[in-house]
């Protein structure tokens, strides 16, 4: 099996980026979590971070017949693209919505997410952790 793990935009900051909301980790210390946790289940793993919308849709349409189940965290495209949303609808492929915040206690303008709508699994608010368990549960739901 294999995971792909997506970010979005300012993410790439993390631990320089509003500590207060997003925490001291780096997006280099995610990135080594969730190779460990890939090791962990016996799965491998892809990781992309991309700033510009098109180049997310492009590598989730990239996923179809390279990778098994997505874990998305938008970021602010999260609240604004349908072009996201789509691309999850189009490749079809088990998908799981991480946000380090907790969205749902914050603005109302983030109050709605477009590429949830094309996911079966909701982490929200869990820090890190939270792409950790998505990992763990889209593994488990494909009998890994
Ligand atoms: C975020 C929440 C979004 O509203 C925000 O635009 C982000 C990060 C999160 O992980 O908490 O960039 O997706």
């Amino acid at each position: 099996m294999k995971i792909l793990v997506i970010n979005g935009p300012n993410l790439n900051m993390l631990g320089i980026r509003e500590p207060g909301i997003y925490g001291t980790g780096t997006y280099a210390e995610l990135c080594r979590l969730i190779r460990a946790k890939a090791e962990e289940l016996g799965v491998e793993t892809e990781i992309f971070q991309s700033n510009s919308e098109g180049e997310l849709v492009t590598r989730i349409q990239q996923a179809l017949g390279r990778e098994d189940a997505i874990v998305i965290n938008p970021a602010a495209y999260t609240h604004t693209s349908i072009a996201i949303l789509d691309a999850l609808k189009a490749v079809g492929l088990p998908a799981a919505e991480v946000h380090i915040s907790d969205v749902t206690k914050r603005e109302a303008f983030r109050q709605i997410s477009y590429a949830g709508m094309a996911c079966q699994r909701h982490y929200i608010g869990l820090g890190f952790e939270g792409y950790l368990r998505a990992m763990e549960d889209l593994a488990a739901d494909a009998g890994r």
